[in-house]
């Protein structure tokens, strides 16, 4: 027996860290690079190939923390199973790691609906997103929740985070009556999420009245993007990528690589651009047209951009 399920990446539109703060943000799902995961019945004991991490190892050698070992455990644990199957779960993704498009909480979603599916069961979006929510923890640290919830959803969402324990998150599956593409383009630089989340957690202790400012801007920004996209106006949204990101600068998160690929968007026509994630590095998004899409792209390759996609956001 062999099964095998699939999570795409992510992108964030507006207010990343500001979220990990309680402000809202908005991400969405891209379906043009994934994590699949395969699990198939064998002779031997629970083994993980992780392709892409040239990696090949039992699940019973597994350090406790291991994000691999720890989204295998919560499976089971969910599903009442007391041991893992004789089987082989083997693990691809064509998400960069450190990027900023979600690789995390992609490969844990993908593990856990592809051994869920072995043992005939189907994850709903809120148990799945809360399982891998427990392995980005891991990961980094404070996580807001907004990646698990939006690649487990596939849905684009607004997200605000619950800051004390009673008060959950708000998550709202986003209506998207006029779908609009976005470019995304790669630095190339690997950026850890945890590194940059630490250390605006360091500024934010030294300088308080100054980073709850601008996170406070980044919360008005994304509220205002929603209320723009649902109401079908989201060719209007560029002015506010142009703030977001200039925001996002004032807080040390940008780097060379992300301004350059940002102007030479909005230079070659895109109508707002940012980084996109926990920056410094990874990557960054331009909100295109059509019309616009050809030249934008070229002009990223030729500022030096790795790669560029160009995802639909839609529901
Ligand atoms: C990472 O995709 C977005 C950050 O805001 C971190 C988080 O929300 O957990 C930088």
């Amino acid at each position: 027996m062999s099964v095998s399920a699939t999570a795409p990446g992510k992108i964030i539109l507006f207010g990343e860290h500001a979220v990990v703060y309680g402000r809202p943000a908005i991400a969405a799902q891209v379906n043009q690079v994934q994590v699949k995961a395969t699990v198939e019945q064998s002779p031997t004991e629970f083994t993980i190939r992780a392709l892409n991490l040239n990696r090949t190892e039992l699940y019973s050698d597994l350090d406790l923390s291991d994000p691999l070992g720890v989204i295998i455990r919560l499976v089971l644990q969910t599903l009442g199973e007391s041991a893992a199957p004789r089987a082989t779960l083997t693990i691809s993704s064509s998400i960069p790691i450190a990027s900023g498009l979600g690789s995390g909480a992609a490969v844990s979603t993908a593990i856990a609906r592809a051994l869920a599916l072995y043992f005939g069961e189907e994850l709903d979006p809120a148990t799945l997103s809360r399982m891998v929510y427990e392995v980005e923890r891991i990961y980094h640290g404070t996580p807001s929740g907004i990646d698990n919830t939006v690649i487990a959803y596939e849905r684009p969402v607004y997200f605000k985070r619950g800051v004390h324990e009673s008060d959950p998150s708000t998550i709202r599956l986003l209506d998207v009556p006029v779908p609009f593409r976005i470019a995304i383009a790669d630095t190339g630089v690997a950026s850890p999420t945890k590194a940059a989340v630490g250390d605006v957690r360091r500024k934010w202790e030294a300088e308080r009245a100054e980073y709850e400012a601008y996170f406070d801007r980044c919360g008005e920004i994304a509220f205002h993007a929603y209320h723009l996209i649902e109401s079908g106006r989201p060719f209007e949204l560029g002015p506010l990528m142009n703030d977001n990101h200039h925001v996002l600068q004032r807080m040390g998160v940008s780097s060379p690589e992300l301004d350059r690929l940002v102007e030479a968007a909005r230079q070659a026509g895109a109508a707002g651009a940012k980084l996109s994630g926990a920056g410094r590095g990874g990557n960054m998004i331009a909100l295109v047209t059509e019309a616009t899409e050809g030249i934008v792209n070229e002009a990223l390759l030729n500022a030096g951009a790795r790669r560029v996609i160009v995802t639909t956001v839609c529901e």
